[in-house]
């Protein structure tokens, strides 16, 4: 069976190359006669990998040496609780800029958690299509909070919020090494890896050492595996780390490594996104539904002009038959997972780091056929 171009949201693609050389060592590891899959995480066989791969995160990523690089599950979602738990401790008040779902959903975990939550700017006015600009933020904040790519939406800060002394907290989860960035402007980083870095099942977090705090310091009921200094103690190893993700990663970093690095791979992936807008934004048929400056290079929305409608329910049907014909007849030509999120309407490709130009290129060459019969 020949392999489809997956325009999956996350899970997503991963590099062919990594992948055959997960199989090549599916039964032998590095003569070790096992997988990875198999493997104690406190052996000699997987401290090294463990090890390698906070290495390349920390080269890769040029990160100062001040802040801790921890490996912890539960995804995004457990981060927003984690953060607030960890860091919405003095004042028990976080500043949010909502994005859309990823940014909104935080929030109410913050809330939910007893953190006053100050909405300082939303873009909820234009359905969430842009990134609104917050130069400088200041007030009696524990964090300023914000969600630096916007998966569903297709948005992207091309700026970073001067906070001043208050850490800048910021979900990269679906931007993650696909850029280069300056942590040290930031408190705290996380990011689920099942978009840019490997399959599902481990978190990146990226924490200033000053930030995380004492136990007894986390909000009260704040579980032992909820608190950073748990993960920060233990070397990412309090308990069973998730062995063969953290393997991939690896296996990741060093493909990223190897073509660039986060400078190299960012460059391919603006090429890649110039190639798609570029064709949007020419297009009678299509077009993105993000502002120009607040554009996603990793997830781009897109509707038809079957969307300009008087909103008659015969006109609505006739937008989504052609959206559901969209999805069908490119799943045929081999480029799967286009469907749109609930909240945007029409289509989203997502391009992340493993998706070549040859796949991009093949989908716009699909869209210009659709678009010529339709
Ligand atoms: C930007 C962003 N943050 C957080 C999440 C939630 O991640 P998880 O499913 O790992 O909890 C997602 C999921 O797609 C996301 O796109």
């Amino acid at each position: 069976m020949s392999r489809v171009y997956n325009f999956s949201a996350g899970p997503s693609c991963l590099p062919e190359e990594v992948l055959k050389e997960c199989a090549a060592e599916m039964m032998d590891c590095n003569g070790t006669g096992q997988s990875v899959m198999e493997m104690s995480h406190r052996s000699s066989a997987f401290e090294p990998i463990i090890e390698h791969a906070e290495a390349q995160i920390r080269k890769l990523m040029n990160v100062p040496s001040n802040y801790k690089v921890l490996f912890v599950q539960g995804g995004g979602s457990t981060q927003f609780a984690m953060v607030a738990q960890n860091l919405g401790i003095n004042r028990k008040k976080a500043a949010y800029i909502e994005t859309g779902v990823w940014a909104k959903k935080a929030a109410a975990e913050a809330k939910h958690l007893g953190v006053e939550v100050d909405v300082i700017a939303s873009s909820k006015d234009k359905n969430y299509s842009y990134i609104p600009r917050v130069e400088k933020v200041s007030g009696d904040y524990d964090y300023v909070y914000v969600c630096f790519n916007n998966t569903i939406m297709g948005t992207h800060y091309e700026y970073i919020p001067e906070t001043g002394d208050i850490p800048l907290v910021a979900d990269m989860s679906s931007c993650i090494l696909s850029e280069e960035i300056d942590v040290s402007k930031f408190g705290l980083i996380f990011a689920g890896a099942q978009k840019n870095l490997a399959p599902a099942g481990v978190t990146l977090v990226i924490v200033r050492e000053d930030l995380i705090p004492e136990p007894e310091k986390c909000l009260p009921g704040t579980p032992t595996m909820s608190m950073y200094k748990t993960h920060s103690e233990n070397g990412s190893m309090y308990n069973t780390p998730p062995c063969y993700t953290i393997y991939v990663l690896d296996k990741v970093l060093n493909w990223i490594e190897k073509n660039g690095g986060a400078k190299g791979i960012n460059k391919l992936n603006v090429e890649k996104a110039e190639y798609l807008y570029n064709y949007l934004d020419n297009s009678e048929f299509y077009h993105a539904t993000t502002e120009k400056g607040s554009r996603s290079l990793m997830n781009v929305p897109f509707l038809t002009k079957y969307s300009d409608n008087d909103g008659s329910e015969e006109a609505q049907a006739k937008e989504k038959a052609i959206n559901a014909k969209f999805v069908k007849e490119a799943e045929a030509a081999g480029l799967v997972n286009l469907k749109g999120h609930r909240l945007v309407g029409g289509m989203r490709a997502s391009i992340y780091n493993a998706m070549t130009m040859d796949g991009v290129k093949a989908l716009v060459k699909f869209m210009e056929e659709f678009a010529k019969n339709n």
